[in-house]
């Protein structure tokens, strides 16, 4: 019998491939519930809230598999987790329509600021003057990170008539003709762009590439966007570059700590954020908790896991 641990509140309907399973059982809890025999279980799947660390591994001697609900394996210990011989899965592809369409959301209710304007009315205010926007028509998007997610946002710029500037060092010239956007270097990209998003993992390479020398390159009055993971862009220097009058204005869907409680960021106007939703849909939930569910069953079926 295999022992299976879905946390993380991982979609009902989509664990139906490991449910069908005559010799699984499927647990459902978190890892310090103190409700599931850890020594047990053989697969563990996982959206971002259980942090997979040596420790949890080491409380896990029976774990072969981690499956990772979603695109970032950053709340995992890839490390601990290969030396112990542990297969470590995602869903790469399972939640990209609906961050793409999160970040146009969040592109678009900062420009016409709709948080503030809706919370103005709700509060029984009728101040029009006071929330003129701007078009997304005409104007520069730059997106760092041309993978999925990335171009899915492209080809929707493209639809609102933006001019759209890339910047991915494996984006090959025929793709960006295709997706009818400019490729070019991070510094054009940061000169140019009226609207900067990033679309990156986290790695050593795109910690804090939004800092204090790079933010320093962007036009006076441009919006920054990161629905992708916290600290691509550095929260102290978008901070301050907000409270200058560098930057407009920045839409967040991720900080560096989730949740980021009494965060500096917070106390701005010019801020608005979601809590890391960009994967929040039925859709996407359905399509990721189903992804990993079939690779953990091929897995114990004993045929090849097919990955990013
Ligand atoms: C992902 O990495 O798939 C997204 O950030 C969504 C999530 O963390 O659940």
């Amino acid at each position: 019998m295999y022992h299976i641990l879905a946390a993380d509140s991982i979609k009902e309907e989509g664990l139906l491939p490991l449910l069908e399973m005559e010799n699984a059982v499927v647990y459902r809890g978190q890892t310090d519930s103190g409700e599931i025999p850890l020594e047990r279980i053989d697969a563990l799947l996982v959206r971002s809230a259980t942090k997979v660390t040596n420790e949890l591994l080491d409380r896990m001697p029976s774990l072969k598999i981690v499956a990772r609900a979603g695109v970032g394996v950053d709340n995992i210990d890839i490390e601990a987790a290969t030396k112990r011989g542990i297969i470590v899965v995602n869903a790469p592809d399972g939640n990209t329509i609906s961050t793409a369409e999160h970040t146009f959301a969040m592109m678009a209710s900062l420009l016409r600021n709709i948080p503030h304007a809706y919370a103005s009315v709700k509060n029984y205010e009728w101040k029009r003057n006071q929330f003129i926007g701007s078009e997304l028509y005409g104007k520069t998007l730059g997106i760092v990170g041309m993978g999925r997610i990335g171009s899915e946002l492209a080809k929707r710029a493209k639809a609102f008539e933006m001019n759209v500037r890339v910047f991915d060092p494996f984006l090959t010239k025929e793709r960006a003709e295709n997706l009818g956007v400019i490729s070019s270097s991070f510094e054009d990209v940061l000169k140019s762009s009226d609207i900067i998003t990033v679309h990156t993992p986290l790695t050593k390479e795109t910690k804090g590439l939004l800092n204090w020398e790079t933010l320093k390159l962007t036009k006076k009055g441009v919006y920054l966007l990161n629905c992708a993971r916290g600290g691509i862009i550095d929260e102290e220097a978008l901070a301050e570059f907000i409270e200058n009058g560098h930057v407009a204005g920045a839409a967040l869907d991720v900080f560096v700590t989730e949740p980021p409680g009494d965060h500096p960021l917070l106390r701005l106007d010019k801020v608005i954020a979601t809590p890391h939703l960009g994967a929040s849909t039925r859709e996407a939930q359905l399509n990721v908790a189903t992804q990993v569910a079939k690779a953990v069953r091929t897995y114990f079926e004993d045929k090849p896991v097919s990955n990013s």
